[in-house]
């Protein structure tokens, strides 16, 4: 009999995604469990989400321990090592990762960014979406490489944008999608469905297009 794979999340705020995940991996939707939750602050409520499902959970705060941007990586890996993870799932965790952090784990991480990428890297995303006037909007989740969300996406989801909408309308609806994609990007992952080839996301043995699986 196969072993229960091992997922740990890193995350920075409410967790919602977290949420999500937990709860798919509880339904069995997604075969595995969460062994570990770290979290770059320590005042986030998805830290109380894991507790609430006993679920470990670690603190990894930059400010705590003044240290060099590699030098904090270095200790988030060690950190996530010990959980000995198979997937490493970046749900709102609102740092920039180092390229060497990012080799350690290539093929097994997972981001979720709120917009269609290629469009709107980086940060206010929504409010980006609202200011260009577009008609929509949305959430990709994509495997990470060293440049800043722009590894190989494997899933998107579009929402319309209305004209009276504002940054929390639309974020709103976004993270609707986001806790519908996530769960089952990672359900993907861990049946061996979903890998990364030479930079290429790949299902089921077929490259997906630029937009990933699904786009419309
Ligand atoms: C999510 O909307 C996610 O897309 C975004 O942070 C939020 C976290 O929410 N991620 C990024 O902006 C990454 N650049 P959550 O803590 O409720 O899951």
């Amino acid at each position: 009999m196969s072993q229960t794979k091992r997922i740990v999340v890193l995350i920075s705020g409410s967790g919602s995604n977290l949420q999500s995940i937990i709860d798919a991996c509880k339904t069995g939707f997604i075969d595995a469990q969460i062994v570990g939750v770290i979290s770059n602050q320590p005042k986030a409520y998805g830290l109380t989400r894991a507790t609430d499902e006993h679920i470990p959970n670690r603190v990894v705060d930059a400010k705590a321990l003044n240290v060099s941007r590699d030098e904090y990586d270095m200790v988030l890996r060690e950190k996530i090592d010990e959980f000995m993870p198979d997937l490493v799932v970046l749900a709102g965790f609102m740092r920039i990762l180092s390229a060497e952090f990012v080799s350690q784990y290539e093929g097994r991480l997972l981001n979720i960014h709120p917009s269609l990428l290629p469009k709107y890297k980086g940060l206010h995303t929504h409010q980006r979406a609202i200011d260009a006037g577009d008609k929509e909007h949305g959430v990709s989740v994509h495997f990470v490489t060293a440049e800043l969300d722009g590894g190989p996406v494997v899933l998107q989801a579009k929402v319309p944008v209305f004209t009276d909408d504002n940054t929390d309308t639309l974020a709103t609806r976004v993270q609707q999608q986001e806790h519908q994609i996530y769960p089952l990007v990672v359900k993907w992952f861990i049946e061996n469905r979903l890998e990364m080839k030479n930079g290429v996301a790949m299902l089921d043995g077929m490259p997906l297009p630029e937009a990933g699986y699904a786009a419309d």
